[in-house]
């Protein structure tokens, strides 16, 4: 009576120790199972006198019982407990920073598309877009080049095979085109995008990115025109007095034309806005020759406009400092983490364009 009743209090006190789901199922295996202690005391039960045979077979049975009602609810227990911890490792803070995305960079090309766009934006002008692969009608022809017309030359196309008269366009330009056939004026858009050109040296790739600047309305003038660029360039370098000037220049598709040059100096390789130093050329504008008017279907005696068009890497190597042309497109990681912008910085007016963004040196 006493062996059982201390078989008994060490099995519980096993049963209430254990901590983990397959040490109790060995508990219930060494002690219920067939090979069990306590299956092993009731196979003795019979070489016993028949009255104690009743007594602590009867008692046996009662432990068997106690015990297995302890090992179940240890179990129950134990199963809610595993249950919980998976949850709790499963779960997902949604509180916590989300520190992939920081891994990731904005090319400089994507950042400052975006500031232009801000711009202009600002100023009323609305986005579009057109094809990278353009007809020879709307790259040249409606934009004033004649068939043979040695201007034709200045532009270094990529044809396409297919012989459809299909190119890569070589400039923005062809969206002022689609532009003009789709919508009556007033129109007021930017278009950026990419434009191709068989060129390759440090300050020229063969796909390079423009942003083309169109408004038409009846008494848009060239005054208009210096104003938007003025001021474009003013909030883009976050420069107050910008030093440009506009000299006389040709393009088949303005009359009269200009190309717009910014004052800066280049000393020790490091670009500076400033009067005095020295002009680079950035842009090409002018008011929207008549002819491009009319080969749109409108009236070139009653609508009237101007246009720009410049290079958009160009604009981000002078404001972030980029040498080399050529790197923009490598596709190396040291590369973007280095002159990459943080994905959240996204460039406002109101809070300063690259001031927000940050350059992430
Ligand atoms: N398309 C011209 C170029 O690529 C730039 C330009 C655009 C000039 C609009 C005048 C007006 O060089």
């Amino acid at each position: 009576m006493n062996e059982t009743e201390t078989l008994k209090k060490q099995i519980l006190k096993k049963i209430e120790e254990t901590l983990s789901l397959d040490e109790l199922e060995n508990i219930r295996i060494s002690t219920l199972g067939k090979k069990g202690s306590l299956t092993e005391m009731m196979k003795t039960l019979g070489q016993l006198p028949q009255e104690e045979r009743k007594l602590i077979g009867q008692s046996l049975n009662s432990i068997k019982i106690e015990i297995s009602e302890a090992i179940e609810t240890k179990k129950k227990f134990l199963e809610e407990k595993e249950l919980e911890t998976k949850v709790a490792a499963e779960s997902i803070d949604i509180s916590l920073p989300i520190r992939p995305l920081q891994q990731g960079r904005i090319h400089p090309v994507s950042q400052v598309m975006e500031e232009m766009l801000t711009i202009f934006a600002q100023m009323g002008f609305e986005l579009a877009e057109g094809p990278d692969i353009e007809d020879d009608f709307h790259c040249f022809e409606a934009l004033n080049f004649p068939k043979d017309h040695p201007a034709r030359q200045m532009q270094a196309t990529f044809f396409m095979k297919n012989g459809d008269n299909l190119i890569l366009r070589t400039h923005t330009s062809p969206v002022q085109i689609r532009i003009m056939e789709e919508k009556q004026p007033p129109i007021k858009i930017v278009a950026p995008g990419r434009v191709y050109r068989c060129d390759y040296d440090m300050t020229h790739t063969p796909m390079f990115h423009q942003i083309e600047g169109l408004v038409i309305d009846k008494e848009t003038n060239m005054g208009h025109l210096k104003g938007v660029l003025m001021n474009f360039m003013r909030v883009f370098f976050e420069v107050d007095n910008v030093p440009i000037r506009f000299r006389p220049s040709f393009f088949p598709f303005t009359e009269p034309s200009a190309e717009v040059d910014i004052g800066c100096s280049r000393e020790n390789g490091e670009f500076k806005i400033e009067s005095g130093k020295g002009w680079m050329e950035i842009l090409g504008c002018g008011m929207v020759h008549p002819n491009v008017i009319k080969n749109c279907g409108l009236d070139p005696n009653e609508y009237q406009g101007f246009a720009f068009g410049f290079g958009l890497d160009r604009f981000a190597m002078l404001k972030y400092g980029i040498p080399d042309l050529r790197s923009f497109f490598d596709a190396d990681t040291r590369w973007i983490k280095h002159y990459g912008f943080l994905p959240l910085d996204i460039p406002s007016i109101t809070s300063g364009l690259s001031l927000n963004g940050g350059q992430k040196r």
